[in-house]
């Protein structure tokens, strides 16, 4: 058990500091980090540049058909190109709550995240992969924080960035994307029945990191 590869799942809510935690944790694990809002990003920029509209089944299922979404070398890329920096725009955080509520869409990436999965050895952050796409994970974390506190961080790295922000907008947003990740008929954001829930309100990420990684070893010992 001690070396076993494990799959790890860590879903939550935008800003809840998961990104950072899962990279960390899978770094120190010598594990493999799969960003799965990434890849919704990703097929949601390729869906808007083919003019394929977030309500036409036809055209994303067709799309979902050929589409080609890889990780190389820490990038991410779509068909071919990188569009690391692309999917961090203000314009893929709108596309992409649109399109990864498509069922096409989710059927397609959940078929490819499972397939990524199947060696073992992974950190896959998200919202649904402890409840849907991974739901015989090992072990399962759900990190979460107040609004304020998602909002305020993500008002101060896009101040760090040199990008205009008003916390204000920043935490109202962060509430109406909460309700729409919560209130989607398809795999909606909750914990999993059998994740361990860790509130970072209040928390340095470096400690969260750190409590995560004792529940892994004891878990493994
Ligand atoms: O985590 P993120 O903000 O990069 O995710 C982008 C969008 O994709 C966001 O609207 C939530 C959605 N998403 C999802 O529906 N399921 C996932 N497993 C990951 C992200």
């Amino acid at each position: 058990m001690a070396n076993k590869r494990l799959n790890i799942t860590m879903d939550g809510p935008a800003g809840s500091g998961k990104s950072t935690v899962s990279k960390l944790i899978a770094k120190r694990l010598g594990y493999k980090y799969i960003d799965t809002g990434a890849m919704y990003r990703a097929v949601a920029i390729r869906s808007h540049e083919l003019n394929i509209s977030p309500d036409d089944d036809t055209g994303l299922e067709q799309l979902c058909k050929t589409v080609k979404v890889e990780f190389v070398d820490g990038k991410i890329t779509v068909d071919g190109r990188d569009v690391s920096v692309e999917i961090r725009t203000p314009l893929a955080d709108g596309l992409a709550s649109v399109v990864s509520s498509r069922a096409p869409i989710r059927e397609a990436m959940i078929a490819l995240q499972r397939e990524m999965a199947q060696v073992g050895g992974v950190v896959m952050e998200g919202r649904d992969i402890g409840t849907v796409v991974l739901p015989d994970a090992d072990l399962k974390f759900y990190i979460t924080a107040s609004p304020e506190v998602r909002g305020e961080r993500r008002h101060k790295e896009r101040l760090a960035k040199g990008e205009e922000s008003d916390l204000n907008q920043v935490i109202e947003s962060i509430r109406e994307r909460d309700k729409r990740d919560s209130d989607r008929k398809l795999s909606p954001l909750k914990p999993a029945v059998d994740a361990r829930i860790v509130d970072t309100t209040g928390l340095a990420i470096l400690d969260v990191v750190d409590t995560v990684l004792r529940e892994i070893e004891e878990y493994k010992n």
